[in-house]
Parts: C-alpha cells; sequence; structure tokens
C-alpha cells in the first residue's frame, strides 16, 4: 500500500514485481510516469527529461538535466568495427533484425560495464544504451536504402542528432526541422515506458539471470518486434493503407469481429487498457498538428478517424472495451516524417529502450531479487513407463 495506490493482497500476490517507475489504470485510462501524467509529460515535457526521471525518480534541475545531456552525448558514437556488422545484412534485412544483432553484439566491445554487480558500470552501460539507440537505428536505416552512415553531431539535441543522422547526407548540410523534432521527440516520449508489457517483461527476466544489460535490451529488442506488441505501429499503418478508403471500413470491421477471421484491427484493443489509451489522444492531436505544420495532408487520416469512429459505436468493440492504442496513430506521423513503415517498430525500440534500462536499473539494484520463474498449468500426461519401439 502507498497511500494512493493500494492493491488487493490478490493483486500483488500474482504480480510479477514490484516497480515505482510507472502505473497504469486501464480501465481509468491513466498512464503515470514517477507519478506525473503522460498527457503533460509529453505537452511540456522532453524525452532526455523523461529519460531522467525514469531512470533517476524525479525531474531533472536545470544543471541536472544539462549534465545528463552531456553525459548522454558522450556515448552517442558506435565502436568503428560495429559498423562493419551492418555490411553482413543483405540490404532488405529488416531494421529490427540488424537492432537485434547489433544490440547484442554491444557486449562484446564495452567490457567495462557489463559487471552488473558494479553500480558505476550499470550506469555507464545504461548511458551507453540510452546514446547509442539512435546512432544504430539511423545507421539501419541508412543501410537499407544504401547511404553512406552520418557520424552523430552532438551540437545538436537528442532527437535532433538522430533526425540528421536518419535524413541528412554528407554531401549537404542538413537543417533539423522544429515542428519535425518536437513531433520525434513527443513521440519518443509517449513510447517510453509502460509498466510491465512483453519486451519489458523479457528485459527484466533475462536480468534476473544475472545476463548483460546490452544482451537484456536485445532480448527484449527481439520481443517488441511481434506484431502483438511493437510490430503493431508498421501493421496499423499497413492495413490503413490497404483499407484505403472510408467506403470499405465495414468490411474490416466485420472481418475483424469475425470469430473465424484471425484479422484483427491493428492498433485497437489491449492487455490492460479497457479506455482509451491515453498516449493514443496525444498521438492523434500529434498527426493533425504535424500535417497540417507541414502543410500535408494524408487520407489514410480520413481513414483512420472514420475507423475509429465506427469501431467506438460498434457494440462488438464497445462491449469488449476495445480503443485505439498507442500504435494507432504513430504510423501517420512518423510517414508524414519520412520513415518507411519497416522503421516504425525500430523507432518504438529506440524510445522504449529508456524504460527497459530504467525497468532493468530497478530490478537489478533489488537486494532481494532472485532469477524469474514463471511457473506453469501442467496439463499434459500422468507417469507412465516407457515402451520399447518394437512394442509401440
Ligand atoms: C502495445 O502491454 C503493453 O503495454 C503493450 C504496449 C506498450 O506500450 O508496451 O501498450 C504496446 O503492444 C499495444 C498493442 C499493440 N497491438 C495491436 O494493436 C495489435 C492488435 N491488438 C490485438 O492483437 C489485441 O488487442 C492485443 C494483443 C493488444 C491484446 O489482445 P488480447 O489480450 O487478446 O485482448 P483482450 O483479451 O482484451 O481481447 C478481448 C477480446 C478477444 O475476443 P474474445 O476472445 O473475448 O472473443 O477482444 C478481441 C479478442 O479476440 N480483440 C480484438 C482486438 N483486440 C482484441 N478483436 C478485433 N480487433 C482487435 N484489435
Amino acid at each position: 500500500e502507498s497511500g494512493m495506490f493500494t492493491y488487493d493482497p490478490g493483486f500483488t500476490s500474482t504480480a510479477s514485481c514490484q516497480s515505482a517507475i510507472t502505473y497504469i489504470d486501464g480501465d481509468e485510462g491513466i498512464l503515470l510516469h514517477r507519478g506525473y501524467p503522460i498527457d503533460q509529460l509529453a505537452e511540456q515535457s522532453s524525452f532526455m527529461e523523461v529519460a531522467y526521471l525514469l531512470l533517476h525518480g524525479d525531474l531533472p534541475k536545470k544543471n541536472e538535466l544539462e549534465e545528463f545531456n552531456y553525459i548522454i552525448s558522450r556515448h552517442t558514437m558506435l565502436h568503428e568495427q560495429l559498423a562493419t556488422f551492418y555490411r553482413g545484412f543483405r540490404r532488405d534485412a529488416h531494421p529490427m533484425a540488424i537492432m537485434c544483432g547489433v544490440v547484442g553484439a554491444l557486449s562484446a566491445f564495452y567490457h567495462d560495464s557489463t559487471d552488473i554487480t558494479d553500480p558505476q558500470q550499470r550506469l555507464i552501460a545504461s548511458h551507453r544504451l540510452i546514446a547509442k539507440m539512435p546512432t544504430i537505428a539511423a545507421m539501419a536505416y541508412k543501410y537499407s536504402i544504401g547511404q553512406p552512415f552520418l557520424y552523430p553531431d552532438n551540437s545538436l539535441s537528442y532527437t535532433g542528432n538522430f533526425l540528421r543522422m536518419t535524413f541528412g547526407v554528407p554531401a549537404e548540410p542538413y537543417e533539423v526541422n522544429p515542428i519535425v523534432e518536437k513531433a520525434m521527440d513527443r513521440i519518443f516520449i509517449l513510447h517510453a515506458d509502460h509498466e510491465q508489457n512483453a519486451s519489458t517483461s523479457t528485459v527484466r527476466l533475462a536480468g534476473s539471470s544475472g545476463a548483460n544489460p546490452f544482451a537484456c535490451i536485445a532480448a527484449g529488442i527481439a520481443c517488441l518486434w511481434g506484431p502483438a506488441h511493437g510490430g503493431a505501429n508498421e501493421a496499423a499503418l499497413n492495413m490503413l493503407r490497404e483499407i484505403g478508403d472510408v467506403k470499405r471500413i465495414k468490411e474490416y470491421v466485420a472481418r475483424a469481429k469475425d470469430k473465424n477471421d484471425p484479422f484483427r484491427l491493428m492498433g485497437f484493443g489491449h492487455r490492460v487498457y479497457k479506455n482509451y489509451d491515453p498516449r493514443a489522444k496525444v498521438m492523434q492531436q500529434t498527426a493533425e498538428e504535424v500535417l497540417k505544420e507541414l502543410k500535408l495532408s494524408d487520407p489514410v487520416l480520413d481513414v483512420a478517424r472514420e475507423l475509429e469512429q465506427i469501431a467506438l459505436s460498434d457494440e462488438y468493440f464497445i462491449e469488449k472495451k476495445l480503443y485505439p492504442n498507442v500504435d494507432f496513430y504513430s504510423g501517420i506521423i512518423l510517414n508524414a516524417i519520412g520513415f518507411p513503415t519497416e522503421m516504425f517498430t525500430a523507432l518504438f525500440a529506440l524510445a522504449r529502450t529508456v524504460g527497459w534500462v530504467a525497468q532493468w536499473n530497478e530490478m537489478i539494484s533489488d537486494p532481494e531479487q532472485k532469477i524469474g520463474r514463471p511457473r506453469q498449468l501442467y496439463v499434459g500426461a500422468t507417469q507412465r513407463d516407457y515402451v520399447p519401439a518394437g512394442k509401440r
């Protein structure tokens, strides 16, 4: 029990862990990071400030944020030999395949931050992972389009640096568009952490065995890739494009309701939210703002708005409490900024790294922490004796 939040003993006895980082009330559609509501953070904070908040528990003072930004900027470059890893992939490799491989390999290059018993090494590994994810993701994109890698430019903000490494080229100067930078930073904030989702639980479980932090984050990236989880943003935009016209929405809603049809509305529904995902609201507002400010129109946004209206007034979705989630509108913004759909989940992984790292630190620094060991309900054969092959 902690004042405002009291759990029934039944809940805590089945909870996978105790955490002070993120609180979700799925019925009320509430999401708090260290007590701060997600919409206030998305509107007023920055991704680096939220990263500090998740890691250290409080919003930083001005000098603390400046020092944090400086420390992160010291780790944005990737060991030069890691660049050769990219050349081992086919050009059409999915960026998430590259991220799994390259992040997992980091432990082979940064031996001075793999001893999890040393708090200083844990902190350096945490800073390295947060700092290098934009560089790794941008390099995956550049490699896929056959353009040269750009080194980080630490005179830019964390997000501005990422945009330049992604969309800049050595032959031209690159101006960070402040509208795009603000939208990208807000998208990172909205994806930063989300309590014990599948990929965060994967990171915690891997960490509980004492695996090094780079390997744990690589495990989280692998889990996030699935279309039921982080892969939904790519699947949602592909679905909206496939629907293509508001006249075809009813056909897809009918398919989503048909028990015999495996099709589900991507970007809809959630394990925990049985109300509107608070992140989806901010994402929809941001999609409208970005398209307006960039003077772009996207017929897919009209399809998304109409689909949301139709679904939310349909008794199937009302009864099952299915609402748009964080992935429903994000793809529209990412597409407007210029990312291909294959990069969408890699961007989710980039942002969620701050949550994974914060949750890993919380778990690994708990002296009571034991190796995770999920239990099962055994429904197999009762004990029986071996039968030689000739007698089966
Ligand atoms: C993320 O955990 C997290 O916090 C994850 C995440 C994070 O920040 O880390 O929030 C990010 O992963 C968001 C979710 C992204 N995934 C998608 O948008 C994929 C589409 N959504 C579905 O696959 C589904 O909603 C899940 C996987 C998200 C949840 O699936 P569940 O647990 O089966 O949902 P449920 O138990 O609430 O389902 C209730 C019913 C079921 O029908 P019945 O078996 O009761 O008849 O609703 C149905 C489901 O089949 N249903 C859907 C549906 N989602 C659930 N029917 C049609 N379309 C959908 N999208």
